[in-house]
């Protein structure tokens, strides 16, 4: 053990440093590379200081618990697919909320507690420990709940109880209730079993939000659930005195809650309507009737190549179908064709392509494309009646032109990518399956929209040969 407190203290500083560096690394394609490695360094420093510092004997425990635990982390990482990573990550929230309820309890029963603290400290200590186990507790069942439907194990379509808002706030004033008893048990010695009764209450109500909330909300839900995830994390930090584990746990709940915002705001939500749930009535991905819609076009690779040899101004639309075939390569060799060709080639991001904040970024960086053709939808969604042709690579819920038609809809008021004002759109898509929100798209039915069916890396390849 490290008996020189001013050397940990020094070192947890560090890391709070290396955490914040990282957290403005990652806010940019270009230097998050550089945050990635900070937010290495900054973890294997606190690792290292608390190890060192709060651990005093059974050195062995600790390292059959990091070498298990580093095991699987490293086989979880290697094994998982680019579209399994919003499920890796909902399953990791659902760890740290499992470790702060872990915590909260093993603290509760600590032999030593009511010696150690007195009075007011007890209370402070108890409501500390009451809230840590009632964030995790919501953080683990909400995050397993999300990792079951982003995996597709549970149905994307909200649960709607009757009166599930009085339900909310019924199991809200009960956990306040059993706060009360809890602290005023702690003192005589007592106070377990109204924290097992809130433990069940905070698990129900996690399951009851999450489920209450509809396919086309997931983004948010991912990011919220980050947020909490911070917040039991820095519980905690109290729980246990660690300054590090308070701060780095408020930077994750934090920035996690500014992601909500943002992401509410891309959508056009507010966030409570989010967390109260009930929108995207539909169920997942299904296969939708084309009969009411009309008539589609399809188009040829061959054909596709000739559109955008012609073509003067091109914006490549990517969404989640583009990961699920792994087409970003091919997508940055027929970008490089057609900028050597003169032709002016854009990306259009959405705020909530694909199934993680950043995932389309990612793919193209993985890629190699250019970060200075890949623009945010606010900066190139009024350039399009100058698009010539924009592909829509495996994308279908930000390109729904019925977003803005029809607002009471699953994901009426979300602002899209209005691609259908350039001249020609060509969507790339495996069939008339509907995407994430299950809402069908007029857009494959317009007169400038051009079908090109398939596996989005087949077709394109059959593009880049043809060009
Ligand atoms: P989606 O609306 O889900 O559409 C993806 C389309 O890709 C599908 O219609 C599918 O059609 C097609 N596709 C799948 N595999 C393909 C392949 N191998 N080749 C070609 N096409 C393929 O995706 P989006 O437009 O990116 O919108 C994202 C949706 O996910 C939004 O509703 C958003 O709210 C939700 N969501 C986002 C996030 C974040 S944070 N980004 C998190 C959770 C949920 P076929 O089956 O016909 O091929």
């Amino acid at each position: 053990m490290i008996t020189n407190t001013g050397i940990i203290a020094m070192s947890y500083i560090l890391a709070t440093i290396l955490f914040i560096l990282a957290l403005g690394g990652l806010s940019n394609q270009e230097t998050a590379r550089r945050g990635n490695w900070y937010g290495i360094i900054g973890m294997t420093i606190a690792l290292i200081a608390t190890l060192m510092g709060v651990v005093t004997q059974h050195y062995e425990y600790v390292l059959v618990a990091l070498v298990v635990g580093g095991t699987i982390g490293l086989i979880a990482a290697r094994r998982v697919q680019m579209t399994q990573m919003p499920e890796l990550v909902a399953i990791l929230h659902s760890l740290v909320g499992a470790a702060a309820v872990a915590v909260g309890f093993a603290n509760f029963m600590d032999p030593g507690r009511l010696s150690h603290y007195a009075g007011v400290e007890l209370t402070i200590h108890d409501i500390e420990t009451y809230l840590g186990v009632l964030i995790g507790a919501v953080t683990f069942s909400g995050s397993v709940i999300a990792f079951g439907k982003l995996s597709g194990r549970i149905g994307g379509k909200p649960l709607t109880l009757p009166g599930r808002h009085w339900l909310n706030l019924l199991l809200l004033l009960a956990a306040i209730w059993f706060g009360y008893q809890f602290v005023v048990q702690s003192v005589a010695g007592g106070g377990m079993q109204p924290l097992i009764i809130m433990t069940v209450i905070a698990l129900l109500f996690g399951i009851h939000m999450v489920m209450a909330i509809g396919g086309a909300d997931m983004p948010v839900v991912v990011s919220m659930l980050n947020s909490y995830s911070g917040w039991a994390a820095s519980a905690t930090g109290f729980m246990l005195g660690n300054d590090l584990l308070i701060v780095t746990g408020a930077l994750v709940g934090s920035s996690g809650a500014i992601l909500s915002y943002i992401m509410c705001r891309a959508m056009n939500r507010k966030f409570l309507a989010v967390i109260a749930g009930g929108f995207g009535t539909s169920e997942g991905t299904q296969a939708a009737g084309s009969e009411d819609q009309g008539e589609v076009v399809a188009i040829l690779p061959d054909e596709t190549a000739e559109l955008l040899r012609d073509a003067k101004e091109v914006m490549i639309i990517p969404g989640y179908g583009m990961a699920v075939a792994q087409a970003q390569h091919v997508v940055h060799e027929i970008t490089t064709v057609l900028r050597e060709k003169g032709i002016n080639v854009r990306f259009g991001i959405h705020p909530v392509a694909g199934r993680m904040p950043g995932h389309m970024n990612v793919l193209l960086a993985e890629a190699k494309v250019p970060y200075d053709i890949v623009f945010e939808m606010d900066e190139i969604n009024d350039d399009f009646p100058d698009v010539d042709v924009s592909i829509v690579i495996g994308a279908n819920d930000i390109v729904n032109p019925s977003a803005l038609t029809d607002p009471d809809g699953p994901i009426g008021g979300m602002p899209v990518l209005e691609c259908w004002e350039g001249k020609t759109t060509i969507v790339l898509k495996r069939s008339m399956a509907t995407g994430y929100a299950g809402v069908q798209n007029p857009l494959f039915f317009l007169d400038n929209t051009r079908m090109l069916f398939g596996d989005a890396k087949e077709t394109l390849d059959a593009v880049f040969k043809a060009l």
